[in-house]
């Protein structure tokens, strides 16, 4: 181990200078307008595999997927066979003006590494293939084989890669499934993800007339579509108790007391969770009265309105309007069934419309949550790995976040442990303006990578389960 552990030392600033060229790329899967920087994300990924040492590397597609980075070492027979996944592709800036540095230029600032993509999830790819080449450089071999699987739309839900990996089944087989596209409760703390929370969106559309109206003439005769929308959204606010959905909470499987314990000891405070998430002063946590932030958002069902429109400020005239649409999406929990909670959360919002306006809903994608028991023997490696490459205890933790494929590829592999780490936390702002990863956690998790490969490829008879 000392020789990997001193390359990742001497190659530190190459390996930043890797996630720099990643970064650099603006592989923005979400509006449809960046497929040249797409295809280019996955060819430098290619480049980097390449430079690692990883076989085979090519590009992959399926149907009109975006493309996947692939690269394999198998030079270890007999010895388990890691799949790793990470994505290439991310989010778009939104609050451009927010930044306080380029996007698509990696910027150390007080010792984290800004950028976007940084952490979601470009860093993943770079701790994987510095662990890959922190052996591959030294010793020319690994104690594990290694299948690598990079996505280019992840952050768009994803909708090929089962198909993908079912056409590719073959191919990609392995013993244990390792995801970094998570992260960790805190800075410094190793965390190992065991719950993800699923998706159900909704498109709600209301409309009221043919045609929008003067609002001189029709204001207080006409109904208006936009109020009409939003009363209807305004049934799912809480006030502190359960979603007022009429079954929504039946399914919902119950925190074992262990659990319960286990979530609070890692419970930050209230400040903490407030300055972190940028919540103003005098505005209130929407927690459920005797729950806690992570139960809420590990472990139970939320609905967040993700866009409304009606018209836009800029255009704002004195109409009224008559169409009003918004997308509801509500984070589903074990043992929730996708296709019950669309049913009823569409019950809410077509009940007893104001003034009998027409509300149409359309259902606007689902994923599935997904559970696993953290033991056995790779989450034990996992554990250790973890452990030495932080220096510090790690603890599994659940996820308020989806990540669809983990549970199907899991019983596509006949039952493959999969290990869920990542480099994000709580100051990351994935998804936002100065998207970050913390430096010292970026190494020390790429060292925990070549720990675990070391772990996995140790363990007696090569049992991963
Ligand atoms: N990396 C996230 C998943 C995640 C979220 C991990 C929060 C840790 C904390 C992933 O890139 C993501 O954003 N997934 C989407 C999935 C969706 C597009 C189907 C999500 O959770 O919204
Ligand atoms: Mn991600």
């Amino acid at each position: 181990m000392a020789s990997t552990l001193k390359w990742l030392e001497q190659n530190d600033a190459n390996l930043i200078g890797d996630l720099a060229k990643l970064v650099a790329v603006q592989s923005i899967s979400t509006d449809g307008e960046h497929q040249k920087e797409i295809d280019q994300s996955a060819a430098v990924t290619c480049d980097l595999m390449r430079s690692a040492g990883l076989d085979k590397v090519e590009i992959l597609k399926t149907g009109n997927s975006n493309p996947y980075a692939y690269g394999e070492w198998l030079g270890a027979p007999g010895k388990p066979t890691i799949f790793l996944y990470a994505h290439h592709d991310v989010q778009p800036i939104n609050y451009v003006a927010d930044w306080k540095s380029e996007p698509w230029t990696l910027t150390e600032r007080d010792g984290r590494l800004y950028g976007r993509g940084a952490a979601d999830d470009k860093g993943a790819i770079v701790t994987q293939l510095g662990a890959i080449a922190s052996y591959l450089k030294t010793k020319g071999t690994l104690p594990v084989n290694i299948k690598m699987l990079v996505e280019g739309e992840e952050e768009v839900g994803s909708s090929n890669l089962h198909g993908f990996f079912v056409e590719n089944k073959q191919r990609l087989m392995s013993d244990v499934i390792v995801v970094c596209d998570t992260g960790n409760v805190e800075t410094g703390l190793p965390c190992i993800t065991y719950s993800l929370r699923g998706i159900v969106a909704l498109h709600v559309e209301v409309q009221s007339a043919t045609k929008p109206v003067h609002s001189g003439t029709g204001g207080g005769m006409m109904a208006d579509a936009v109020i009409a929308l939003n009363v209807l959204l305004s049934r799912f606010y809480s006030n502190h108790k359960k979603l007022p959905v009429p079954g929504l909470y039946d399914k919902v499987r119950k925190l074992t007391p262990p659990e319960k314990r286990a979530f609070r000891k890692l419970l930050p405070s209230d400040e903490k969770l407030r300055s972190d998430n940028g919540v103003l002063d005098g505005v209130e946590l929407a927690i459920e009265k005797k729950s806690n932030a992570h139960e809420a958002t590990w472990r139970n069902p939320s609905i967040t309105v993700i866009a409304q429109e009606a018209s836009s400020i800029k255009g704002a005239s004195n109409q009224v309007l008559p169409t009003a649409q918004a997308i509801v999406s509500c984070r589903i929990v074990p043992d929730q069934e996708p296709e019950e909670v669309y049913e009823q959360i569409k019950a809410v919002l077509v009940k007893d419309p104001p003034w009998g306006v027409k509300v149409n809903v359309k259902p606007a994608g689902a994923v599935k949550w997904w559970m696993t028991n953290p033991e056995g023997p790779a989450f034990g490696a996992a554990m250790k790995a973890l452990k030495k490459g932080f220096g510090v205890k790690p603890v599994a933790i659940g996820c308020g976040g989806s990540i669809g494929f983990v549970g199907p590829l899991a019983e596509l592999f006949g039952g493959a442990p999969a290990l869920l780490l990542g480099i994000e936390d709580p100051l990351s702002n994935a998804h936002a303006p100065n998207e970050s990863l913390h430096a010292g956690d970026f190494r020390k998790l790429t060292a925990s990578l070549t720990h675990l490969f070391d772990q996995i490829g140790t363990l007696p008879d090569g049992k991963v389960k």
